[in-house]
């Protein structure tokens, strides 16, 4: 073997270890700035739990002022009517009788005493509050029963 082929293999040599360190520099550092630029690329698990997150629908929800489940009128004390008066019967029978504070409450006695409705304790002012509020007794639609009539003996 000459000089010169001895000299040709150790450059060829070299050029083979440029062209690899060149290679593993170009992959490194491309896959760096890729990850520079997307930080999750590389977290798969993180990723699919995001995803299984579903949204939970408000079972409480108030559209236009009104409870939508059992349609009162949103208003003070609204949770406490929904949690005590919607149980046995629906809002309806609730809403469609209109009252004043003392009917009310008579209601809520009878009911307990006849129904088995439990003691409301602090609550009966609140919701009885919120029914005279917001379901007050309608204008009489007719005249009052008349009373106090003075009676005529027919005479012949
Ligand atoms: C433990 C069960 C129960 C709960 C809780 C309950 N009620 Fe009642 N309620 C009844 C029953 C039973 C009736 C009779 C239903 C019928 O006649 O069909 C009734 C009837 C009524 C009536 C109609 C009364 C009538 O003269 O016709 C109204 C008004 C009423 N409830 C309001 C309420 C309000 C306000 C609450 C919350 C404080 C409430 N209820 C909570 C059981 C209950």
């Amino acid at each position: 073997m000459n000089k010169e082929s001895t000299f040709r293999k150790q450059v060829r040599r070299i050029y083979h270890l440029l062209m690899v360190l060149f290679g593993l520099f170009v992959v490194t550092g491309g896959s760096l700035i890729y990850y520079v630029n997307n930080p999750g690329a590389f977290d798969f698990k993180a990723k699919s739990e995001i995803a299984s997150i579903t949204p939970v629908e408000d079972e409480d929800r108030i559209e236009n002022g009104i409870h939508v489940r059992t349609g009162l009128i949103d208003s003070e004390g609204l949770m406490v009517v929904v949690n005590n008066c919607t149980n046995c019967h629906s809002a309806k029978l609730v809403t469609q009788n209109r009252m004043t504070k003392e009917g009310w409450n008579t209601t809520i006695k009878w009911m307990q005493e006849t129904q088995n409705l439990w003691d409301l304790g602090g609550n009966q002012e609140i919701i009885v509050n919120y029914l005279v509020t917001n379901y007050p007794p309608k204008a009489k639609g007719r005249r009052m029963t008349l009373t106090d009539i003075e009676w005529y003996e027919l005479e012949d």
